[in-house]
């Protein structure tokens, strides 16, 4: 079927919205009528290049709608469910997957380099195959998915809150809880309040944090922090590192949540000044992949017992997890709503990109 879609042609160039040739769903891949799509800074990777998506691509993967068809041999979804997309299969037979691991199943290559004869679902124009981050696509009407990436939620949570949780939602809020693992009383700081600080931010006061330090250089990104739940901000982390210091009397953060636009090495050094002895520093923003260099005192982190991990996809299992968001959700405890600052047709997705490039978007969404 003809849909349209924002392609990606060439990098550093505005995305163009075309009609695309969708296939039909394969074995195991399902059809859905995308009503929201998220746009996250992921896909702005794959626009300069620091994610080496090939190109042309459809954009999107933080989407939710609702399945229209399904082919053969699915089993996890069937027409008319609607389904939060989520970033990363979860194949249910993987080693990671079978120890509720699924952010990290094997099948989670695919999000960006499938191999060769591996099937993937299919997108064409003008006779060229277009590829797609995470396999989803979802900066268009309509996208065919694998049924593993396609998770089931109730009928009554809006579509366009559902979208979030695809990616940022998740990422945010379980990569505090989960992967800096924020315990009650714990002093944390996040640095970038985009659509995935917040998050890490909602994530910190969900899991108890006694103070919740954000920051970010935009004025108007500190006062959405507070909004959610951040005890403080501030506007750099020469400010933040003097701050911690005299909230906790110079014992410094517990743990420090990274989810700045780009990540680069020299991020590192601040952060790993910033926390306490045995703390923890948590690595969420993607860093251009060709980079590979970062300079800290590694003998203060050797002997000051501290930690640095990397993160993808808040440790989450979809399956089990997005109705736990959902519940979250529904009690007040996450606010999802208030994460959509614009919201634009697909044919100003260009629109969307500007404005988080600009700092006016926690979240800018696509209706579709
Ligand atoms: N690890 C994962 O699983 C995962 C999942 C999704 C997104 N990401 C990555 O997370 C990062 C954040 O994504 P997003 O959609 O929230 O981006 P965003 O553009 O919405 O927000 C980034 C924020 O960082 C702020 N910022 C920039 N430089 C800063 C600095 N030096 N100090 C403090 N704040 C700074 C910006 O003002 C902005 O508010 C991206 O790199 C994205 O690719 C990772
Ligand atoms: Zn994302
Ligand atoms: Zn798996």
């Amino acid at each position: 079927m003809k849909v349209p879609a924002a392609v990606l042609w060439e990098r550093n160039s505005p995305w163009k919205v075309e009609e695309i040739e969708l296939g039909e769903p394969g074995p195991g891949e399902v059809l859905v009528q995308l009503k929201a799509s998220g746009i996250c800074h992921s896909d702005d990777h794959g626009v300069t290049g620091d994610i080496p998506m090939p190109l042309p691509q459809v954009g999107g993967h933080e989407g939710a709608g609702v399945v229209l068809e399904v082919g053969e041999g699915v089993s996890r979804v069937r027409p008319g469910d609607h389904v939060v997309l989520s970033a990363i299969p979860a194949c249910g037979n993987c080693r990671w997957c079978i120890s509720g691991r699924a952010n990290l199943c094997d099948l989670g290559r695919r999000a960006v380099a499938p191999a060769a004869d591996e099937q993937v679902p299919a997108r064409r124009l003008g006779g060229q195959t277009l590829s797609a981050l995470c396999q989803l696509g979802t900066f268009a009407s309509h996208a065919v998915v694998s049924e593993l990436q396609a998770v089931r939620i109730d009928d009554d949570v809006p579509l366009d809150v559902a979208a979030l949780i695809g990616c940022g939602v998740t990422t945010g809020v379980l990569g505090a809880i989960r992967v800096a693992d924020v315990l009650p009383g714990d002093v944390v700081v996040v640095q970038g309040v985009g659509g995935i600080g917040i998050n890490a931010v909602q994530g910190a006061r969900i899991a108890g944090a006694s103070t919740i330090v954000a920051v970010d250089p935009v004025e108007r990104k500190r006062n959405w922090a507070l909004e959610f739940g951040a005890t403080h901000v501030a506007a750099d982390m020469e400010e933040a590192t003097a701050l911690v210091a005299d909230l906790t009397r110079g014992v410094m953060a517990d743990k420090a949540i990274l989810c700045v636009g780009v990540a680069h090495g020299e991020h590192l050094g601040p952060l790993v000044g910033i926390i306490s002895k045995g703390g923890r520093v948590v690595v969420t923003s993607i860093t251009p992949v060709t980079e590979t260099a970062m300079t800290f005192s590694l003998f203060d982190f050797a002997m000051s017992n501290k930690e640095l991990r990397g993160h993808v996809y808040g440790a989450a299992n979809p399956v089990a997890d997005f109705p736990r968001i959902i519940e979250m959700y529904r009690r007040g405890q996450l606010r999802l709503d208030e994460l959509i600052t614009t919201r634009y047709p697909l044919s100003e997705v260009n629109a969307g990109f500007a404005d988080m490039h600009g700092g006016r978007n926690l979240r800018g969404l696509l209706e579709l």
